[in-house]
């Protein structure tokens, strides 16, 4: 059955729902699923912007060729080449062999490397525009939005943004594709995990991207993932700018590893002394149960972070290593942090959080607390101290 919708005259989503895919990017956790959107612009020539992951490839040609009903695929516009959008692209070309493939400089690199494409390339820079006939396809460069040859493609006539993954979300578009039409309450996570988790890196470039197309007139955002935006337009660029500016909201992340209970007592106690002093957003996570794709995401939302571990074979414990690694690559910025640990003999946590907190310039708020094993009583009055200088910091 052909699903594909048409969302503006002539203009088509030929997105796909993927609901079997456990882990994106072999990494991130999709509970909720994922959605990969294409489109078609069908004039006097017929455009595609972005594809599907090839794993969809079946269905996705079925109602390619229901909406052109014979006619030819004219052009291929790639805004982002990874494989999510990228992965129909050799399928398309065997389909449309005189399909010409519009990038820039940056993508036909790519599209060689992954694909083998060299041939029916059209390059295009920042501003240039290409004519369908009586829609105008204009394109802007957005680096590092998230790899190196993004851009998106923009419809004047119609106001209408193809911002590639920029404004996307996680979770299949379950009936409704416009953002008026699912709920949003329950994508809610999924919208702030997909930017934290995979845009997150890259708030300098996303900034810089909001800059630049601050001043189109948008009727419509398409994202190649998620919902498409047309109500909620406003919110979600302010949305964007809030987190790529790193701003958070007042509030403390406790994330702890603990062999046997020892440093989640400590965890405990800080975040029952958190709450006594009026903190009311408090998100407690066991590394060793939460994905750091969760862990992170609440990272993104408060300013502070607490992190306590266990120490193991004289190191910290791998999970809570994982995480650290995790957001030293992603250099999240804007943060106050303090840490615990636990030792039965020589320990090994605090110093790898020092480096750490050394390497992502984070303000560290407090002295870290050590405690061997159970809880005592001056362990507990250095788990209040640095709930004290917490609360204090994020009050100021
Ligand atoms: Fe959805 Fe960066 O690929």
């Amino acid at each position: 059955m052909n699903t594909a919708i048409e969302i503006k005259k002539g203009i088509y989503w030929l997105g796909m729902n993927d609901r079997r895919t456990h882990i994106f990017e072999n990494y991130w956790p999709l509970p909720k699923g994922v959605a990969y959107n294409s489109y078609l612009i069908v004039d006097e020539k017929v455009a595609i912007v972005d594809t599907v992951e090839r794993s969809h490839m079946d269905n996705y040609l079925e109602n390619l060729e229901a909406v052109l009903q014979g006619r030819k695929v004219d052009y291929l516009i790639v805004n982002h080449m990874e494989p999510d959008h990228s992965g129909a692209i050799k399928t398309l070309l065997c389909h449309y062999p005189e399909m010409t493939v519009v990038g820039n400089a940056k993508t036909f690199p790519m599209l060689a490397n992954y694909y083998g494409v060299t041939r029916n390339l059209h390059e295009v820079k920042e501003g240039d525009t290409l004519s369908l006939g009586t829609h105008t396809l204009a394109f802007y460069m957005v680096p590092m939005l998230h790899w190196p040859e993004t851009m998106v493609t923009y419809i004047p006539e119609e106001q209408l943004l193809f911002s590639g993954d920029a404004f996307g979300a996680f979770g299949t578009l379950d009936g409704g594709i416009f953002d008026d039409q699912v709920d949003l309450d329950y994508l809610e996570e999924e919208i702030s995990r997909y930017y934290s988790n995979i845009v997150g890196k890259y708030g300098m470039p996303a900034q810089a991207a909001l800059k630049k197309l601050g001043g189109l007139p948008l009727s419509m955002i398409c994202a190649t993932h998620g919902p498409i935006w047309r109500t909620h337009i406003a919110d979600i660029i302010a949305r964007y700018d809030k987190w790529s500016k790193y701003e958070t909201d007042e509030g403390v992340v406790i994330a702890f590893s603990s062999m046997y209970g020892h440093t989640e007592q400590m965890a405990e106690v800080i975040g029952r002394y958190l709450g006594e002093m009026g903190i009311k957003k408090i998100r407690i996570h066991d590394t060793s149960k939460t994905h750091p794709s969760y862990i992170i995401n609440d990272i993104f939302r408060y300013k502070g972070v607490i992190l306590g571990s266990c120490a193991y074979n004289g190191g910290i414990f791998p999970t809570m290593e994982t995480l650290l690694c995790e957001l030293e690559n992603m250099g999240v910025k804007n943060h106050c942090l303090a840490y615990f640990g636990n030792k039965t003999w020589g320990g090994g946590a605090i110093p790898r959080f020092k480096a750490f907190a050394e390497k992502i310039k984070w303000e560290v708020v407090a002295e870290p607390a050590e405690a061997c094993g159970a809880m005592k009583t001056t362990d507990a009055e250095q788990c209040k101290a640095i709930a004290e200088a917490m609360v204090a910091k994020l009050k100021a």
